[in-house]
């Protein structure tokens, strides 16, 4: 039956981060202010990050030494005509943490959890001048083993549904069929029918280029609980390469008129895990190239931006990074956006604790109350995601230890699979002897994961028969960008044990050749080597894509980021990225370090990452020095020479063609500052920002690696500078400052574009070298 489609549908979803007003708690009783000293504010916000770095700031080292507290929030809002009669809904996407939250001084509750995405029905609090009074409580500290962040950190909206609705959460899409010629797409709703009105459903999907390729129209009834398929012919499929999205559109009707409109993005995909060859997705066998990644956003803290997101991922996509773990908790929606669109894999982690705690105000005290609670809500709001293809029930989780694991075990799996039996639950394991693994022996895991002690991979075929394995994390290497520490060609772990308190440089820096590692983990091509080589690891998430804010292992204070990122804080990659690079991508890669920037009689090491040629060979000052190439159990070429200045030049060759080559010169002193940023144009949107890097360079426009001095950056137009970093993890120089030194050489600003403007020009100074300019267009 055909139905006519009357007027524009009665509910939308509002974005609701602006004008909101914020101040700190003025004592530790987080009492509500009662002064007027409000600063209006756009959301997302952290107020973690506008602090200065402290040893005295009880989140410690671990949480960045940045500090955390009470923050009250308030917003005023009018009843228009679009609410008035209608179901509201206020939808935060993640409040860290403790949130309280009242409308018009009524109580409409509480969530412990700093990750969760909750709502609330406003609706009955409702008056013509409205105010949302929302208290963040992060005061009691330590309570986490990273930065958190404080404050209502991701997005809010407000939800308008009309006599029939459907929740987002309520609708679930899955693919039952899936092959070339044809897929069959399942939609199973709850509709939200409180005055049990005769309604229909139609359901549209259409394709990656906008067309309605199959719809259907349900009977007229009540029933609130819908299933419908649709078929779609010669389906493309969704994958990490070609990341195919389709819409699916459902609308709730009444009298022929549209009460409700939920738009989905889908993808059409199956996957499957084999404990002999791993992964394959849509039938093909695909390695999992994943990294872990923290929420945070470097010098933005936790404040979700989805263009600095996009930046994250671009980088890690141009690397041949396939999959993401959300390390430890549950990422912002947008992410999930993103990685549906980029085409990466996602497990979808929940806890980095259960019961038993890591840290003494950890999720661990609300733990007991509010599992189930939030566990639902992680399933409920990410299923549709196409690029979610696991459950993470927990990291790291002591349970496992204890014979209290196997009933938590089996009562989350239970949870999970009541919400969604289409995708694999696992958890990341330490224990890898069963006996002694009571999550393992709850049975319940369908996927078993295993951080680090690569040494054991091939005894897990044997000690968990039957089970697909997954190296949930791996390396825990450590490295600085652009400082080397010679020889190269022996590690250093730090910290070498348990009981090792003074590890490291006296300089807190870590080395940039892939030599240094904590004594759980080891080098980055090690723990690769060991998946590689291994069909049935399905694949890795390495420890970790970027650095984060927090855990500045091998160090203590002053340090306050971490030096596990395979890119730095900052966005800059470190030389170990291109080593992944030149392994999992198939473009030619050529990649030359350290710099070449030495004492005259310095015995260096020269590594070279490459891919697509059989032999590489050095050359200083033009005479060759000899050539290398990768081994089973090395993947870079290397050699040993004493420092001369002048030139280094790298030359890849497949069966004596040359394929690159590359040069890395002696620089000079800084005599020019080169500023370049990651999109020229960029789109007018509140959240787009563009991120500068400035790199020193010598008079021949070689990057000056072992020097550094201040950058001045100014907006001359269009725009604010919001933060600024160099990639150090021991600098305390505020993010929030618009000049900073640059880190062996480089550094970068990141700037938002005013409203209406059309283009941001900036400027960068520094002492004894001309100014330098930059511009975007925005458009
Ligand atoms: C793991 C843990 C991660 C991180 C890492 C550092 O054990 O799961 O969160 O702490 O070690 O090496």
């Amino acid at each position: 039956m055909l139905v006519q489609l009357l007027g524009a549908a009665q509910s939308s979803n509002i974005q609701f981060n602006d004008n909101w007003k914020f101040q700190l708690a003025l004592d530790s009783t987080g009492a509500f202010p009662s002064n007027n000293n409000w600063r209006t504010l756009q959301l997302p916000h952290d107020w973690s990050i506008e602090g200065d770095f402290s040893a005295s700031h009880k989140t410690t080292f671990n949480q960045a030494a940045l500090p955390a507290g009470i923050g009250w929030y308030q917003k005023d809002f009018i009843r228009t005509k679009e609410i008035i009669n209608k179901e509201v809904f206020i939808y935060f996407d993640g409040v860290f943490c403790n949130s309280e939250v009242w409308v018009n001084d009524h109580f409409v509750g509480k969530r412990p959890n700093g990750y969760v995405g909750f709502e609330y029905d406003i609706t009955p609090f409702l008056q013509d001048k409205n105010t949302i009074k929302v208290k963040v409580d992060n005061f009691l500290q330590p309570n986490s083993r990273y930065y958190t962040g404080s404050g209502i950190y991701r997005d809010v909206q407000l939800i308008i549904k009309d006599e029939v609705y459907v929740k987002a959460s309520n609708i679930f899409f899955t693919t039952p069929q899936v092959s070339k010629q044809k897929a069959v797409v399942q939609l199973d709703v709850q509709v939200s029918n409180p005055k049990k009105n005769l309604y229909q459903i139609k359901f549209d999907i259409v394709d990656p280029s906008g067309k309605i390729i199959s719809s259907t129209t349900t009977k007229l009834g009540q029933e609130s609980k819908q299933k419908v398929k649709l078929p779609v012919a010669s389906p493309q499929l969704w994958n990490t390469e070609h990341p195919n999205l389709y819409k699916a559109i459902v609308r709730t009707i009444v009298n022929g008129s549209v009460k409700d409109v939920v738009e989905t993005k889908i993808g059409i995909r199956n996957f499957r895990f084999d404990d002999k060859n791993g992964f394959y997705l849509n039938d093909v066998p695909t390695k999992i190239l994943g990294v872990c990644m923290h929420h945070d956003l470097g010098a933005l803290g936790a404040a979700f931006n989805k263009s600095a997101a996009k930046r994250q991922l671009q980088l890690l996509k141009e690397m041949g990074c396939n999959a993401i773990r959300t390390a430890h908790n549950m990422p912002a929606s947008a992410f999930l956006d993103l990685c549906d669109e980029m085409g990466f894999l996602v497990m979808d982690e929940a806890f980095d604790m259960w019961q038993k705690k890591k840290n003494k105000f950890d999720y661990s005290k609300d733990f007991a109350k509010w599992y189930q609670q939030d566990l639902e809500a992680m399933i409920l709001r990410d299923r549709n995601h196409p690029s979610v293809f696991m459950w993470s029930i927990g990291n790291e989780i002591r349970e496992q230890f204890d014979s209290s694991g196997i009933a938590l075990t089996k009562n989350m799996v239970a949870i999970v699979k009541a919400l969604d039996a289409t995708r694999p639950v696992t958890s990341a394991l330490t224990e890898n002897i069963l006996a002694k693994n009571f999550i393992a022996q709850s049975g319940a895991l369908d996927l078993l994961g295993f951080n680090y002690k690569q040494y054991a991979y091939d005894s897990l075929p044997t000690r968990f028969v039957g089970k697909p394995l997954i190296a949930t994390e791996t390396a825990s290497a450590l490295e600085t960008r652009g400082v080397y520490l010679l020889p190269a060609d022996s590690n250093y772990v730090w910290p070498s044990d348990s009981k090792d308190t003074k590890p490291g440089n006296v300089d807190y820096t870590c080395s940039a050749y892939d030599n240094t590692y904590a004594y759980w983990g080891t080098t980055h091509e090690n723990s690769w080597l060991s998946v590689k080589n291994r069909p049935f690891m399905s694949g890795l998430f390495v420890w970790s894509g970027f650095d984060f804010l927090g855990e500045p292992v091998p160090y203590a204070y002053p340090a306050r980021s971490s030096y596990y990122g395979i890119i730095d804080l900052a966005g800059i990659p470190k030389d170990v990225y291109y080593m992944y690079q030149s392994e999992w991508t198939k473009k030619p890669v050529l990649h030359v370090l350290p710099h070449w920037n030495w004492k005259k009689g310095d015995m260096v090491d020269v590594w070279a990452y490459y891919n697509n040629a059989d032999l590489v060979s050095l050359y200083l000052n033009g005479k060759l020095i000899g050539t290398s190439q990768k081994t089973p159990q090395k993947l870079h070429a290397a050699w040993k020479l004493p420092f001369e200045p002048g030139v280094l030049k790298v030359v890849s060759t497949l069966k004596g063609k040359v394929v690159l080559s590359k040069e890395v010169f002696t620089a000079g002193a800084p005599a020019k500052l080169q500023l370049s940023v990651n999109s020229r144009i960029i789109h007018p949107n509140s959240e787009n920002l563009c991120f500068i890097t400035a790199k020193l360079l010598d008079a021949k426009g070689n990057l000056v690696p072992i020097h550094d001095q201040k950058i001045d950056f100014m907006v001359e137009e269009g725009g604010t500078i919001i933060a600024t970093d160099n990639g150090s993890p021991v600098s305390h120089e505020s993010f929030n400052n618009t000049a900073i030194n640059t880190l062996n050489g480089v550094c970068i600003a990141i700037v938002k574009p005013s409203k209406g403007a059309n283009k941001v020009k900036i400027k960068a100074s520094s002492s004894n070298i001309p100014d330098s300019k930059i511009e975007i267009i925005v458009q």
